[in-house]
């Protein structure tokens, strides 16, 4: 029996920011909101987040998350005191006690189970997690004996120069029978650099405490300033990159590209350069999406071009061609083998299979039928200042160039919209609709009037 502590109540100075450290997004998710997808697949009985520093905010974000307890840590002594605060709440608690730093947001839950296992096979008081680095700057430091059995761990601040240079470092992943913790919990002292109450203290007040080795230390990256935000972005893409690709999908010039770890790609995709794609999208085989595009929350079935356009929360059917600089801009829904091309932007609009908004056209709360022309420049009026209204459209309809359909309103099957036209009133099926004035031509006039 497992409970897992996540400790998400430190400000995070190196931040410099009023958002708490673990709020931060790493593509698209929250810092401590990845640790704790990292921990839920060991299905522990108890999860307890450790909150201080805006708490209430904290707490609101993680709301959409499942099975949570928060448990606030009001001042900031560090991380064995917001442990301490741990103690009423697990009182006669005779299990295992996994704890995590919500700034950990790499972490794989192999590492986690693997860590659980060799605590439980040894029976050890506590198990930690560690790495070896080229570069362990900002890093407790870890002194084991021969045995693997830890000794000391000495955060960098408190570090003598001979001390700091071990690079076997603390991941900031702790197992502790709690039983032993609790025990030694109240007796730590705040005698160091910075003046805390460490974590790290009392695993050398337990016995005995075994360290075990990650195998790539990149997951256990502590995000601790931009800085690091931006080298974890980078592992993170490296890794969503090579899944894919792995799995036959096409990236031209990779390093230009980002995929949140929440898309789905199909075989046969291929993703053009400085295209971006962001959660929860799926791409159909046979889908080229790019350059120079952003798709966010959408489903785009097989087949589909995407050039320099944006798409969210919108579906697209298959083999439909969207761009150059195409705005579908929410509730979108494009039929199959439609054409949706420059400078057009829809908005909660639903097109029929066939059908094309080829140039210059804005579409909202439009709903068309199959095999719809919408010539160039057409637009609906679909706003009049105080309420949304819709537009709809028959199979096999044509607007003219620079029409506006000022909503609501309906046209029928097989209506032609003359070019230039402002319609107010509903089309019946196979009309020809015309509203605009007739032309007038006088002859002559450029004479008579230089004559006066
Ligand atoms: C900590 C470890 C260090 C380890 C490193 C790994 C200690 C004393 N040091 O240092 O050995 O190498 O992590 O990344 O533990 N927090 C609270 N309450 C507090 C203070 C911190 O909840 O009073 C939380 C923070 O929100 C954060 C986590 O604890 O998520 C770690 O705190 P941080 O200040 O980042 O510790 P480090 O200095 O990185
Ligand atoms: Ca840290």
């Amino acid at each position: 029996m497992v409970v897992v502590a996540i400790l998400a109540a430190g400000r995070g100075t190196r931040m410099k920011s009023n958002l708490p450290k673990v709020l931060h997004s790493l593509g698209g998710r929250s810092l401590v909101e990845r640790v704790i997808e990292s921990v839920q697949p060991l299905s522990p009985s108890r999860q307890m987040v450790i909150v201080g520093y805006q708490a209430e905010e904290v707490k609101t974000a993680m709301l959409s998350l499942p099975d949570l307890e928060f448990v606030e840590q009001s001042v900031q002594l560090g991380t064995g005191h917001a442990i301490q605060q741990l103690l009423p709440y697990l009182e006669g608690y005779s299990g295992d006690l996994l704890i995590l730093n919500g700034d950990l947001p790499l972490i794989r839950t192999e590492t986690l189970k693997n860590i659980l296992q060799t605590h439980q096979k040894n029976q050890n008081a506590a198990t930690i997690l560690t790495a070896h680095l080229s570069n362990p700057k900002g890093y407790g430091r870890v002194f084991c004996n021969e045995e693997n059995i830890v000794q000391q761990i000495v955060e960098e601040k408190d570090c003598t120069p001979t001390q700091r240079q071990n690079c076997r470092i603390n991941a900031g992943v702790y197992c502790f029978r709690w039983q032993d913790l609790a025990k030694i919990l109240p007796n730590l002292q705040a005698n160091n650099a910075q003046k805390e109450y460490y974590l790290t203290d009392a695993v050398t007040q337990v016995t005995p405490v075994m360290a075990v080795d990650v195998e790539d230390s990149q997951e256990i990256m502590g995000i601790n300033d931009r800085l690091q935000l931006a080298s974890a972005y980078e592992i993170l893409q490296k890794r969503i990159k090579e899944k894919w690709m792995a799995a036959g999908v096409t990236l031209i010039d990779p390093a230009s590209i980002t995929i949140d770890d929440t898309v789905e790609l199909q075989p046969d995709v291929i993703i053009e350069p400085q295209t971006h794609l962001r959660g929860n999208t799926l791409i159909g085989t046979g889908c080229r999406i790019g350059p120079g595009s952003l798709i966010e929350n959408s489903q785009i079935d097989e087949n589909v071009t995407i050039m320099y356009s944006v798409v969210t929360d919108s579906i697209v059917q298959a083999g439909s061609r969207i761009g150059p600089y195409a705005h579908l801009r929410g509730h979108v829904e494009v039929g199959s083998k439609c054409r949706v091309g420059n400078f057009v932007e829809l908005k909660n609009t639903k097109l029929g299979e066939r059908t094309n908004v080829a140039h210059l056209s804005y579409l909202g709360d439009t709903t068309t039928g199959n095999q719809v022309n919408i010539g160039a420049g057409t637009i609906t009026a679909n706003y009049d200042g105080v309420k949304k209204h819709p537009t709809k459209i028959g199979d096999r309809t044509g607007t003219g160039s620079n029409s506006v359909l000022v909503a609501p309103i309906t046209l029928g099957n097989d209506v032609y919209i003359a070019a230039g036209s402002t319609i107010t009133e509903d089309v019946p099926d196979d009309c020809l609709a015309i509203a605009r004035e007739r032309q007038v031509v006088k002859p002559g006039w450029q004479k008579k009037s230089s004559n006066e």
